[in-house]
């Protein structure tokens, strides 16, 4: 069965709690959960990963190679200044869909660019939770077009 790995950065370990007016109320884990779930539907299984440093994001990017068929990435405000992640996404040559729960674009200023969008194959954002499900079908879509069996 192809693999997924779905990727959070910085903060979103606070799910729930931080800003929910911005983010929403349910938590990291729930939505850990349904991705994983999601992904089941769709023929995949998920491995879901989230941490606050950029390095360990970095890694984890590495390790997809050769085990994971697409990511879905949320990288948090390293979106805004990475751009080590972005050159791991492009370096591990694994197709990647961009994920935010807030529309980025009606936002702060320093929020509209973002280095992740130069690697990914597209960018969703502004529609919360269910935005990690549409990267999900993306990639299906995606993977199905593409052959790829990894
Ligand atoms: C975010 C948007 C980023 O600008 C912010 O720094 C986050 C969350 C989002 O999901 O809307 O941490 O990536």
């Amino acid at each position: 069965m192809q693999s997924l790995l779905i990727l959070n950065g910085p903060n979103l370990n606070l799910l729930g709690t931080r800003q929910p007016e911005v983010y929403g109320a349910g938590t990291l884990e729930k939505l850990e959960r349904d991705c994983i779930a999601h992904a089941q539907t769709q023929g995949f299984e998920a491995e879901c990963v989230q941490s606050n440093h950029e390095g360990t994001m970095l890694d984890a990017i590495h390790a997809a190679r050769g085990k994971h068929s697409g990511i879905v990435v949320n990288a948090g405000a390293y979106t805004h200044t990475s751009i080590a992640l972005m050159d791991a996404i492009l370096s591990v040559e694994i197709p990647t869909v961009e994920v935010h729960l807030s529309n980025i674009h009606a936002r702060e200023s320093f929020r509209h660019q973002s280095y992740i969008a130069r690697a990914a194959i597209g960018q969703i954002c502004g529609f919360g939770r269910q935005g990690y499900l549409m990267a999900i079908d993306a990639l299906a879509v995606r993977l199905s077009q593409s052959g790829d069996v990894t």
